[in-house]
């Protein structure tokens, strides 16, 4: 009789997600700091047991302890635990504490993807809205990962219908996105804003990662970047993506948002002193760069937004990392007739270009942007970033001055000369690549697999 009681308990368990007892006996299951009872009897049957646990670690990841006050039943839970046929992934026991005054024995069972141990670490949360998401995911998450993947499209929650701390998202593969309201990407005053996408910090609890949520006014411009960068999943040196929401707002409003890795070293545009610091390193850097970009070519695509801002960085090992992001003016080189045409800054824009833009005023710099064809645009504008990361002093060119309009950016630009760099003495130095790059004439731009054969030789 008692063996059938705990046999039916960890499924009856999941029917009462929160702080409830079933029963009583000498097992506790406890999960986030909260308890509930599980029914055990005092002599465990062997295959009782590992079927117990196999159901606990099947039931809900959350798991997370079992307190007996039967010392000899908890070493035989732990002997059992880690002898059974469970992956070392489902579940491992290990005795964690021995409460000699109550003759307690506490063992942990711990699981790969702990939802509750990654909300906990979320700074956003409290304890209480941390336990109120788990808590709801305890009793939906599987009915919400089912409808995301009937519906093939992610399962938005809204913390306002649904009276929770954060919203959340869940995808079909199962991932669950909880949303923050933090803005601030990397340090204090950088906030995670461009001319297009307003980007939002985000969490995905079962397997504890910090991810970033991008979103905008422009559904369609941000679907067709998601479209690319689904292309490059896997991809090193290109931005990762994770999933894509399409919703509906309050108001009726169509609205997509994407989910894409966070890079935790911020933007090249506030890391340059960074980078410049260490010379030695500088190569590998920019190396890392050409192979993100010639690979962005290859599969037939011009980025057309190259500039440090869209340059994120990411601290692996203590080094900084190239990611190369942000595909929201981009196009297929052989489909130009683009789509999304954000304001951009034309800092990056070469001369010729500018000069083009300035004859023609009706003509908006992205407009114009959106008009080229041509990776050589993505070169002279990565020979831009080059030479900031170079030069010592040079954190920006003359003509990028944010006090300037668009207007005086461009006209100064279109009068940029060839010679603006001087030609450097040593034609094996790195100087000498950056101004190969920076050819006002455009026939003389140097391909981008030669700047990668240069870097890879010297
Ligand atoms: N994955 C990320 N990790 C860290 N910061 C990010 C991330 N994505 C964007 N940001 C920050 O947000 C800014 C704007 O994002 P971006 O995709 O370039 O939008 P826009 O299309 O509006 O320029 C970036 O310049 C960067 O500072
Ligand atoms: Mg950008």
């Amino acid at each position: 009789m008692t063996t059938m009681t705990m046999l039916a308990t960890p499924i009856a368990f999941r029917d009462y997600p929160h702080c409830c007892s079933v029963g009583t006996g000498n097992f506790t299951l406890s999960r986030g700091g909260e308890k509930a009872y599980l029914v055990a009897p005092k002599k465990i049957p062997p295959d009782s047991l590992r079927k117990l646990f196999r159901e606990a670690s099947r039931a809900d990841h959350s798991w997370s302890a079992l307190t007996s006050q039967d010392s000899a039943a908890s070493k035989k839970a732990i002997n059992f635990v880690n002898s059974s046929h469970l992956s070392p992934n489902q579940a491992h026991a290990h005795h964690i504490k021995h409460d000699l005054t109550y003759s307690h024995t506490t063992l942990q069972i711990k699981s790969y993807h702990d939802i509750s141990t990654h909300l906990s670490k979320i700074d956003e949360l409290t304890p209480f809205e941390s336990a109120e998401i788990m808590q709801f995911l305890w009793r939906e998450k599987e009915s919400l990962i089912e409808e995301a993947k009937t519906s093939a499209k992610c399962v938005r929650v809204k913390r306002t219908e649904f009276n929770l701390p954060r919203t959340l998202i869940v995808t079909s593969e199962g991932k669950i996105f909880v949303l923050l309201n933090r803005t601030k990407t990397c340090s204090d005053d950088m906030a995670g804003e461009g001319a297009f996408k307003k980007v939002k910090f985000c969490y995905e609890v079962t397997e504890g990662k910090p991810a970033v949520i991008g979103s905008s006014k422009d559904v369609i411009g941000l679907q067709e970047e998601a479209q690319i960068l689904d292309e490059f999943k896997g991809v090193p040196g290109i931005l990762q993506l994770y999933a894509v929401d399409t919703y509906t707002s309050k108001s009726g409003e169509e609205k997509c948002a994407i989910i894409t890795e966070y890079c935790d070293g911020g933007d090249l545009f506030d890391g340059l002193d960074k980078i410049k610091r260490e010379p030695k390193k500088i190569k590998t850097f920019l190396l890392a760069l050409v192979n993100a970009l010639l690979e962005v070519h290859k599969r037939g695509y011009i980025h057309r937004d190259m500039k440090p801002e869209n340059v994120l960085l990411k601290i692996i090992g203590g080094e900084l990392i190239p990611i190369l992001a942000d595909f929201g003016l981009s196009c297929r080189k052989d489909n130009h007739l683009k789509r999304s045409l954000g304001v951009g800054t034309p800092d990056y824009l070469h001369p010729k270009y500018a000069k083009a833009l300035k004859e023609n005023p009706k003509h908006t710099p992205s407009l114009l942007i959106s008009a080229i064809t041509t990776t050589t645009l993505d070169v002279w504008a990565l020979g831009l970033i080059f030479h900031l990361l170079t030069h010592k002093n040079a954190n920006i060119l003359f003509w990028m001055d944010p006090a300037k309009t668009n207007e005086q950016v461009i006209g100064e630009l279109a009068n940029v000369r060839e010679g603006w760099v001087k030609e450097p003495s040593t034609k094996t130095s790195l100087d000498h690549l950056v101004w190969r790059m920076l050819q006002v004439d455009l026939n003389k731009i140097i391909p981008l697999q030669e700047v990668k054969s240069f870097l890879e030789a010297s």
